[in-house]
């Protein structure tokens, strides 16, 4: 009895590990209906200003959004994260120590229980400087909450955190553009006025079949030298506009090798002029940073 139930089981294993991640992919639109991505703007260096202008008021809050707007930054940056109650939530960290404060997680708590936390005391705190106790004041935003206050004299560039496997976090995040009227039409200095982005790369596919006229950018976490097999590149063109990766990972023989596919390259997260500058030169296509106007002002001098 023993001996086939452990060659059943040495078999299984045997089959998974051959089983390589491109083989688990699934095609990003059948071949009858194949739909391009999105192209972005050639020749446009962006500046994404992540999670607003964040070195100077607390991150993901409306004045952080509204001084990246008046700073001229072509896009602000949102995270998502859904709540116990399937709102969309505009927070960086599942964790609530660092930005609220309290302990707990954002998808064990209702959008109304965040909305009385506020990033205003983690802010001050990390901020001498810059501290005001009005900012105590200030509370988390839901998305709609950013969408209604800017509408569309803003283009936005939305990360989905940890979407659910089953799905239901995309519908929601285009549902909110579509109500409020964020359409392909309505961008900003003939730009898109929506980017999508996740680590995801199931929610971005099917982001893509949803809505395929939205540049979607996939997120990698790469540790120090960038790189993508040719396998990879190929799969990424069916679904994505780009591709977003830490800037120490950055180099300019990968960036060439991405945009011979065709692949924007946005490079995060970006605060020195020296190598906001360095990136520029490297051929990247956008920087996610904390300071919209230094990168405005190395952009347009450049
Ligand atoms: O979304 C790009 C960049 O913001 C990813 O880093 O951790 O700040 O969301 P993170
Ligand atoms: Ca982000």
């Amino acid at each position: 009895m023993k001996r086939p139930l452990l060659y059943l089981l040495w078999m299984c294993l045997l089959a998974a590990a051959s089983c390589s991640p491109e083989e688990e992919r699934i095609p990003a639109a059948g071949y009858a209906q194949q739909e391009k991505p999105a192209a972005l703007p050639e020749d446009r260096f962006l500046t994404i200003a992540h999670r607003g202008a964040s070195a100077y008021l607390p991150e993901h809050t409306l004045p952080a959004y509204a001084l990246a707007v008046e700073m001229g930054a072509d896009y602000i940056e949102l995270d998502l994260r859904m709540t116990k109650d399937g709102r969309l939530a505009v927070i960086h960290d599942n964790d609530l120590e660092r930005i609220g404060g309290t302990r707990g997680q954002v998808s064990d708590k209702t959008m109304d229980e965040l909305r009385n936390l506020s990033p205003g005391p983690a802010f001050n705190e990390e901020n001498p400087e810059l501290a005001q106790t009005s900012y105590e004041q200030l509370s988390i935003p839901e998305l709609r909450d950013v969408l209604i206050r800017f509408g569309t004299a803003v283009n936005y560039y939305i990360e989905l955190k940890a979407p659910p496997e089953g799905g239901g976090m995309e519908e929601a995040v285009i549902g909110e553009l579509e109500r409020y009227g964020i359409t392909e039409k309505s961008g900003q200095h003939d730009l898109p006025p929506v980017i999508l982005q996740s680590f995801s790369e199931k929610s971005l596919v099917r982001l893509h079949k949803m809505r395929p006229e939205i540049p979607l950018i996939q997120l990698y976490s790469f540790k120090e030298n960038a790189d993508l097999s040719t396998e990879d590149l190929k799969y990424l063109q069916s679904y994505a506009s780009g591709i977003g990766i830490p800037a120490a990972s950055a180099h300019a023989g990968f960036i060439e090798k991405v945009e011979g596919w065709e692949l924007d390259v946005h490079v995060f997260t970006v605060n020195e002029e020296q190598d906001i500058l360095r990136l520029i030169r490297m051929g990247a296509d956008g920087v996610f940073t904390d300071r919209p106007d230094v990168a405005g002002r190395i952009s347009s001098s450049e």
